[in-house]
């Protein structure tokens, strides 16, 4: 697993050069969505998710958790997806919840985060067929940008607490 934790390192690497060279957006919401996310919930996650070293948390977990309960990032943007929603945005279809990642499992953290990512990605992506509409003026820079701030949030604590954890039990 040491290759695995390796190459998806190297792919977030490619993420945040993609966000600072990339200008089509749709390219990168293309890898993170059809590349790497179902790669970390294919091959990672199910390896690790009945591990109980999981629950003991990575170093940097509690720094993350505690950005999570003060600020809520997420809850921010999810506020604005029911608005862009009730002006006639259409909604996501479903993400796909694997039968392991019941709410006490820890990979229920980042696989609410895809789950969020996705919905926001669709919502990107039909926007962007609406170049020109007032539903794209409102909403389609705001979203971009949420996305990548929820990306390098997302990468950073991965790095920084999930596969550290990982590597540290020698995955
Ligand atoms: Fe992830
Ligand atoms: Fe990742």
């Amino acid at each position: 697993m040491i290759d695995l934790l390796k190459k998806l390192r190297e792919e977030h690497q490619i993420i945040l050069h993609m966000l600072d060279h990339e200008s089509d957006f749709i390219k990168i919401l293309d890898f993170v969505e059809k590349v790497h996310h179902p790669k970390e919930e294919q091959e990672l996650f199910p390896g690790v998710a009945h591990e109980p070293w999981l629950s003991h948390g990575g170093p940097l977990c509690t720094y993350y958790r505690g950005i999570q309960l003060e600020f809520s990032p997420i809850q921010q943007v999810k506020v604005k997806l029911e608005k862009y929603y009730a002006d006639g945005g259409p909604r996501s279809d479903a993400y796909a919840i694997p039968s392991w990642c019941t709410p006490q499992n820890p990979l229920s953290i980042p696989m609410e985060e895809h789950a969020f990512g996705h919905e926001l990605s669709q919502a990107i992506r039909y926007l962007s067929s609406q170049e020109g509409s007032e539903m794209y003026a409102k909403y389609f820079k705001i979203f971009k940008q949420d996305y990548e701030d929820f990306l390098r949030q997302h990468i950073a604590k991965e790095d920084g607490c999930l596969f550290k954890m990982c590597e540290r039990r020698g995955c």
